[in-house]
C-alpha cells in the first residue's frame, strides 16, 4: 500500500494528506480513497494484460465502489464499467463512462432495466439464462434495436473462496450450464433483436488460491468457443470476469501478471479480444474507513474498543468473517505495547464486531483508527441500520482532498417517510 505511510509527527498519511487532518475536518466515520492508488492499480492491470500480448478492455465492477469521483478517476484511465443494475448504469454514465464501454451483468435484470440498457445502446449485455435471452430478444425487437449479447457460462469450477462469494459452481445461480451453452448460443443467433457477440464467465470473488480455477474455467470457455466456431456461430470476444483477490492479511495473493498469463495460456490461441471485470483488486487497497474510539471498556473476558463505525458502515467482517487491518492514526499509539482487544461498533447486536483478539495498543476516547483495504465492498454495502446516517466519502489526490459524498443528514434520514392521513389525526 504505497499510498499509506506512517510519520512520527503526522501519523498515518495517505499520499500527502495526514488522515488525522481529514478525520478532524470531515468527522468520523469517513471513507477515504486515494486517487493515486486507483490510477496506479488501473495502470498495473492494463499493463499486465498488454504485456501478455492480449487485446483487452477493463470494465470496473462498480458494485464494489460506485462513488462518482472514484469512477471519474478510473474513467480517465480508460476503464469502462461492469454494471448490475439501472442505478449503476446511470451512475456510470453520470461519471462520464461512455455507453460503448459498459457491460451489464446479473441474473435478474428486469424488463425496464433491459429497455434502459438498449436505449443507452451499451456495449454488451451478459445474459445468464435461456429465459433471459427470450426476454431480451422480445424487448429489443419491440424497440427496433439489436442487443449485443454475450452468454454467461457457469463452468462448474471451485474458486476456493468464501461460500457466499463463489459463483462458478454448478449449484450457483449464475450463468448457464456449460453443457447447454452451445445450444443456447445457437438459439440466440436465430432470434430477432439479438447479435451474439461472445461468451462470459465469472467464477467468484477474492480468489487467492492461485490460477488453477481460473485456468480450468477459461480452458472450458476456449473449448466452447471452438465448438461454436465449428457450428459457424459468430464469437467476437471473451469476457473473463473479475475476482482477483487481494492480501487483506499479508496472505499470498495472485498478481495481475499471473491472471494475464492464465488468460493468454488458455484463451490466447483464439485470437479474440478479451474483457476483464475487476472490482476489488483495483479499489480495495485504495480505500480506508476512518473511525474514532468512543471508549475503551473492560468486560469480564475482554478489552473492548468501541468505535463510532459499525456493521452498517463496513459489513464485511459481520457478513463474511472478513479480516481488515486496523491501524491507529497516531504514530505514538501505533508504537505502544500491544494486547488483544475486541473491536466493536455501537450497534445492538453481537455480530457488530470488526475484530476479535486483535493486537492493539491501549486506546482512549478520541483516538482515531483506520480500517485498511476498505475501498471495495465498503461504502456500497452500508445501510442506515440503527438509524445511523451514511458516512461521508473523501478523495485524496496528492496534497489535496475533498469530500466527494457528504455525510447523510438526519433530515435526509427521515426523507421520504410519510404518515398516512389516518395516523395524523
Ligand atoms: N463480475 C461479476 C459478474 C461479478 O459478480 C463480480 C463480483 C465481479 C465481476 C467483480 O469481482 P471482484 O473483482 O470485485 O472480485 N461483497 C463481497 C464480494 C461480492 C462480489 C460479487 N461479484 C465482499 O465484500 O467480499
Amino acid at each position: 500500500r504505497p499510498h499509506l505511510s506512517l510519520h512520527a509527527m503526522d501519523g498515518l498519511v495517505m499520499e500527502e494528506v495526514p488522515l488525522a487532518h481529514i478525520a478532524r475536518e470531515v468527522g468520523t466515520p469517513a471513507w477515504v480513497y486515494s486517487a493515486g492508488a486507483l490510477r496506479r492499480r488501473a495502470r498495473a492491470l492494463k499493463g499486465a494484460l498488454s504485456a501478455a500480448g492480449l487485446t483487452a478492455t477493463v470494465h470496473f465492477a462498480m458494485k464494489c465502489n460506485d462513488n462518482l469521483s472514484v469512477l471519474k478517476v478510473l474513467a480517465a484511465e480508460g476503464l469502462g464499467a461492469d454494471v448490475v443494475s439501472e442505478g449503476e448504469l446511470r451512475i456510470a454514465r453520470a461519471a462520464g463512462i461512455p455507453a460503448s464501454a459498459i457491460v451489464f451483468s446479473g441474473v435478474g435484470k428486469t424488463e425496464d432495466e433491459i429497455r434502459h440498457a438498449l436505449a443507452e445502446d451499451i456495449f454488451q449485455i451478459n445474459a445468464e439464462s435461456a429465459e433471459e435471452i427470450e426476454m431480451i430478444s422480445a424487448i429489443a425487437a419491440g424497440m427496433g434495436r439489436t442487443a449485443r449479447v454475450a452468454l454467461r457460462v457457469n463452468p462448474d469450477v471451485d474458486a476456493k473462496t468464501h461460500a457466499k462469494i463463489t459463483t462458478g459452481k454448478s449449484e450457483n445461480k449464475f450463468g448457464v450450464a456449460i453443457s447447454d451453452a452451445a445450444d443456447i448460443y445457437a438459439r440466440m443467433a436465430s432470434l430477432p433483436g439479438i447479435a451474439p457477440v461472445g461468451v462470459a464467465t465469472h467464477i467468484g470473488s477474492q480468489i487467492t488460491a492461485g490460477m488453477a480455477a481460473y485456468r480450468a474455467a477459461y480452458a472450458r470457455l476456449a473449448e466452447l468457443v471452438r465448438d461454436l466456431r465449428v457450428q459457424g456461430l459468430p464469437v467476437e470476444r471473451v469476457d473473463c470476469g473479475g475476482g482477483l483477490g487481494i492480501p487483506y492479511r499479508d496472505e499470498p495473493a495472485p498478481t495481475p501478471e499471473a491472471l494475464a498469463g492464465a488468460i493468454r495460456a488458455t484463451l490466447g490461441d483464439l485470437g479474440l479480444p478479451v474483457m476483464l471485470e475487476p472490482g476489488r483488486w483495483i479499489a480495495g487497497p485504495a480505500g480506508v474507513l476512518l473511525a474514532s474510539v468512543v471508549l475503551q471498556k473492560r468486560g469480564a473476558a475482554h478489552r473492548f474498543v468501541v468505535v463510532d463505525a459499525a456493521m452498517n458502515d463496513l459489513l464485511r467482517p459481520a457478513m463474511y468473517e472478513a479480516w481488515h487491518g486496523i491501524v491507529p492514526l497516531s504514530a505514538a499509539r501505533a508504537a505502544s505495547p500491544l494486547s488483544p482487544a475486541e473491536v466493536v461498533g455501537p450497534i445492538c447486536e453481537t455480530g457488530d464486531t470488526f475484530a476479535r483478539g486483535r493486537l492493539l495498543p491501549e486506546l482512549v476516547t478520541g483516538d482515531t483508527v483506520a480500517f485498511l483495504d476498505a475501498g471495495a465492498y465498503g461504502a456500497v454495502m452500508s445501510s442506515t441500520y440503527n438509524a445511523r446516517p451514511l458516512a461521508a466519502e473523501v478523495l485524496v489526490d496528492g496534497a489535496r482532498f475533498a469530500v466527494v459524498r457528504e455525510r447523510q443528514s438526519y433530515e435526509e434520514l427521515l426523507h421520504g417517510q410519510r404518515l398516512p392521513e389516518w395516523l395524523t389525526t
